[in-house]
């Protein structure tokens, strides 16, 4: 079966499964869309009010300032695969909670792997923190990990999400600066692997902790 027949049959099987939290309260499931062989997958957080509206990710303010940035490096939207961790509007946009996030993993795992991105971008705390647990997006957005993963390395780019991005001049230059690292990280890694220099404790053992790779 090719990707696009793969991701119908997901979305099919999402629509299906009466068991997923919020489905109730939402308009209707937001599912990814974009590129199926894309290089960089964005991972967001979950529909607010237009995407809910409209059955699409990343379709109100936030999204328009996610396609500007793409195209400020030369991307457009259709070129990449955009997506969320959670795929029906909470109520009141309020945050997910950990068992929201959980019902929705195993579909999230099945759509990443489906597209095999090189890169996985994701787009503030909740989408970071399916990948690197228990860090500060403030102390590590822009920087490049190599994740253990289901059995494999995947290379994961935490970024702040756009609607921070939008409340905050500050976060939104840090925004613009981490997305233009992003064609050179698609080149691969330009120093050799390196471990962490975090220093910011959590113990000495950090076998399962996320390999930084270069900074760009
Ligand atoms: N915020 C998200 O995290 N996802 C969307 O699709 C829209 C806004």
């Amino acid at each position: 079966m090719d990707k696009t027949s793969q991701l119908q049959k997901l979305k099919a099987e999402m629509e299906a499964d009466q068991g997923l939290p919020l489905r109730h309260q939402a308009t209707q499931l937001v599912f990814g869309e974009g590129n199926p062989d894309a290089q960089f997958y964005f991972l967001g957080e979950a529909p607010g009010y237009w995407e809910d509206q409209k059955g699409r990710p990343f379709v109100g303010q936030a999204g328009q300032l996610l396609d500007k940035t793409l195209e400020e490096i030369g991307l457009k939207r259709s070129d990449v695969y955009i997506s969320n961790v959670v795929r029906f509007r909470p109520p009141g946009n309020r945050d997910p909670l950990p068992e929201e996030l959980e019902a929705f993993a195993p579909y999230i795992n099945r759509e990443i792997e489906i597209i095999d991105p090189k890169i996985i971008v994701t787009l503030g705390r909740f989408s970071m923190g399916k990948f690197i647990p228990d860090q500060k997006i403030s102390r590590i957005h822009g920087r490049v990990f190599q994740v253990e993963w289901k059995d494999k390395k995947v290379t994961v780019v935490p970024m702040y999400h756009p609607a921070a991005a939008l409340r905050a001049g500050e976060v939104l230059k840090q925004f613009q600066e981490d997305f233009k690292k992003l064609p050179k990280i698609l080149q691969g890694p330009q120093e050799e692997e390196k471990k962490s220099d975090d220093s910011s404790g959590g113990g000495s053992d950090n076998s399962n902790q996320p390999t930084q790779l270069s900074l760009i």
